[in-house]
């Protein structure tokens, strides 16, 4: 079973795709790594993060098994990956990647903004996780505060509501609801009443 999540930035798919990849004990690929380690890689190089070449080398090289999921969870670098995100010869070269890990025999659960559409069209189980833009600013603001990044909260939200314009109108594999999604509004939910509902999505599709 393939399971696909997509949402805008701290919509809360990370936790819930955590969550579900434990309880259907499915192996899980964070997508938005894979994007923000292309991003510190240009940033590291002190590359500009329109340079098409260096930043498709970058994602060809990727080894996903070396990953430090703390130096790439910190904002600088979700601000590189989401400009970086927009160039097609990245999409293009991080492809197979994401398409080989979510055939894998017995399935998967990836989350992203294209696995429903670009990734894995076929997948049976698709959530499609929103909330409101201020929420989201005060989880990912809570989340930076506790790596100690400083950061104000109307920041966050700024960036926020930036990098959603440019994940939703970037011409390669915009940000957008799969037409056979199911769309799950964690506005009001804590983390256990998102993953309760995102398991009964799942358990809805298996029946
Ligand atoms: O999900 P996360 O915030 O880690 O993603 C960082 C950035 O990577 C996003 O803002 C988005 O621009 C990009 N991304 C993407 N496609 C994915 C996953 C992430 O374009 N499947």
């Amino acid at each position: 079973m393939i399971i696909a999540i997509d949402g805008p930035a701290a919509s809360g798919k990370g936790t819930i795709a955590k969550r579900l990849s434990a309880h259907y004990r499915l192996p899980h690929l964070d997508t938005g790594l894979l994007y923000r380690a292309v991003g510190k890689a240009l940033l590291d190089a002190g590359a500009p993060l329109d340079d098409v070449a260096r930043a498709e080398a970058a994602a060809k090289a990727l080894d996903p098994a070396r990953f430090d999921e703390d130096a790439l969870k910190v904002h600088a670098v979700g601000e590189a990956a989401s400009m970086i995100s927009a160039i097609p010869q990245v999409r293009a070269a991080l492809l197979s990647l994401q398409k080989t890990f979510a055939q894998q025999p017995g399935g998967a659960v990836l989350d992203g903004r294209d696995i429903g559409t670009v990734i894995a069209p076929d997948a049976p189980v698709k959530i499609f996780v929103v909330a409101s833009p201020e929420v989201r600013a005060l989880r990912r603001f809570k989340e930076l505060q506790g790596r100690g990044e400083p950061i104000t909260q109307a920041d966050v939200l700024a960036d926020i509501l930036k990098r959603d314009t440019r994940d939703r109108e970037r011409a390669a594999a915009p940000l957008v609801a799969a037409a056979d999604a199911h769309h799950l509004d964690t506005t009001a939910l804590d983390v256990e009443g998102a993953v309760k509902a995102a398991i009964a999505l799942v358990e809805a599709k298996r029946r």
